[in-house]
């Protein structure tokens, strides 16, 4: 192991921006933190119509210079998209960009049709259409660019933003809902900056991707939340291209953990410390008191292999001198279905390694796993490499069977779209399939570390009819 950290860190050494965050406590936290707007919407013949448009902008992050930057609506990340379930909804999306691009739904269950990964490019000046019915339950999912091979590339120069879905269920429980107010999107993002203040490291050159040393949230650099209330809900992205993050709170306060990827989670889970890998979500409860200051900071869960001081900061909460009341934290959240894998229709293993997964590095032209429609299967992942590495599947939320064989961890039982690897350990998933069939357009899994995804760390899914021959259709370049 030791050696082949060393050989990595002789890579990092020559190619890498490969940066760490000030040390914990060392952060002067002057920006307000800046809240993504709500994207309009209108409804037409029953369909919530919402419009993004991908544009080049120039955004002010840092003293030396203005940095060049992409955003949907604006220069920077994109608005919150908010939708109902059962709701029918349909997304213009424009591409001002010179280059080609993509938006992917990323855990939203839908056709692979809409699933704008790779084979939905939008070329430049096109308009794409995706519509479909919200069928899961309330969640923070997000979106994001997915053009084969430059993911990273367009998501870190900020093509990304939050779609929370919401239900009945979760509307009925005394959680906080006041988008902005005491319920508020938290995009967490590192970044470094050149002399004139653009991004360093524009294309990727290094083994995991760009490891930097300014947290951006939503967008801001140091930034505070003036909160107003007894409790806040943060719906925590981690919105990084590689950086693992474990958020916690400088003192130490427990939190309720009341949901991941998917959704809810039965019961709140109190916890001290979150861990995040790229991609993945949690939205926690936290409660402070009238006046006090409090920071939200990240431990490195590995410090040599994650570029970081033991732990630094996020962002500041600051309590107002009086508080509106919030209700307490429910006891209980979600039913959610037993994970039952006894009438799994299919088991696969998947072995992440280098920047391959089963040794094989994405092929467009070929299809690494037919599903049937309808069925569960189980895939057992691992990561061979003492480095990260994270497993996310499209257009399911995944229950996780097994670590090592045992049950997994309270935060790790509900529904998942992306999990954080650790070296050789095995990770059982109970993947589902529903509803969609389509023997042409595949889904995608791959590594979350937008490095790996982009070096070919992906593999393609179709979900077709009992039976159904797979008919894969490369994308064309032209969607409108
Ligand atoms: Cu968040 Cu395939 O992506
Ligand atoms: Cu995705
Ligand atoms: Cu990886």
């Amino acid at each position: 192991i030791a050696l082949l950290v060393a050989a990595g860190g002789i890579w990092f050494a020559t190619n890498a921006v490969r940066k760490a965050p000030p040390a914990a406590g060392t952060v002067d936290f002057r920006a307000p933190l800046a809240v993504p707007p709500l994207a309009p919407s209108r409804v037409e013949d029953g369909v919530r119509i919402f419009a993004l448009t991908a544009q080049e902008g120039r955004t002010s992050f840092v003293a030396q210079g203005d940095t060049p930057t992409l955003g949907y609506d604006g220069t920077y990340l994109g608005p919150t998209l908010v939708a109902e379930r059962g709701e029918q909804v349909r997304v213009d999306v424009t591409n001002d960009l010179a280059d080609p691009t993509t938006v992917h739904w990323h855990g939203m269950h839908l056709p692979a049709a809409m699933d704008g990964g790779p084979y939905s490019p939008i070329a430049a000046g096109a308009t794409w259409h995706p519509a479909w019915t919200i069928d899961q339950p309330a969640a923070t999912l997000w979106y994001h660019h997915h053009l084969h091979g430059r993911t990273r590339e367009q998501v870190d120069a900020g093509l990304a933003g939050m779609f929370l879905v919401q239900d009945d269920e979760e509307s009925a429980l005394t959680l906080p809902r006041d988008y902005g107010v005491d319920d508020l999107p938290v995009i967490v993002q590192d970044r470094s900056f050149n002399s004139d203040g653009s991004f360093a490291g524009g294309l990727g050159m290094q083994f995991d991707g760009v490891l930097g040393d300014t947290i951006l949230v939503n967008g801001t650099v140091a930034p505070y939340l003036d909160v107003t209330t007894e409790r806040v809900r943060l719906r925590l992205l981690n919105g990084s291209s590689a950086r693992m993050y474990d958020f916690a709170f400088a003192d130490g306060r427990q939190f309720s953990l009341v949901g991941t990827d998917g959704g809810l989670l039965e019961a709140p889970v109190t916890a001290t410390d979150i861990p995040l890998s790229p991609g993945e979500r949690a939205e926690i409860v936290v409660s402070v008191k009238p006046g006090e200051r409090v920071v939200l900071q990240s431990h490195a869960p590995d410090p040599a292999l994650n570029a970081g001081s033991a732990s630094f900061d996020v962002m500041e909460l600051r309590a107002a001198a009086s508080l509106a009341d919030s209700p307490e934290v429910p006891s209980r959240l979600a039913s959610l279905p037993t994970a039952d894998a006894s009438s799994a229709a299919a088991e696969r293993g998947f072995v992440m390694s280098g920047h391959d997964i089963n040794d094989r590095e994405m092929d467009l032209d070929r299809v690494d796993v037919i599903a049937t429609v309808d069925t569960s299967e189980v895939w057992t992942v691992r990561n061979n490499n003492p480095l990260p590495h994270s497993f996310h599947v499209h257009d399911t939320q995944f229950r996780i069977l097994s670590v090592d064989g045992a049950p997994p961890p309270a935060r790790l039982a509900g529904f998942k779209d992306t999990i954080a690897l650790e070296h050789d350990r095995e990770y059982r998933l109970l993947v589902r399939f529903d509803d969609y069939a389509d023997p042409t357009t595949p889904y995608m899994y791959h590594c979350h570390l937008l490095w790996h995804e982009d070096q070919g760390m992906m593999g393609q899914f179709l979900v077709v009819e009992p039976g159904q021959q797979p008919d894969l259709k490369r994308p064309e370049g032209d969607t409108d």
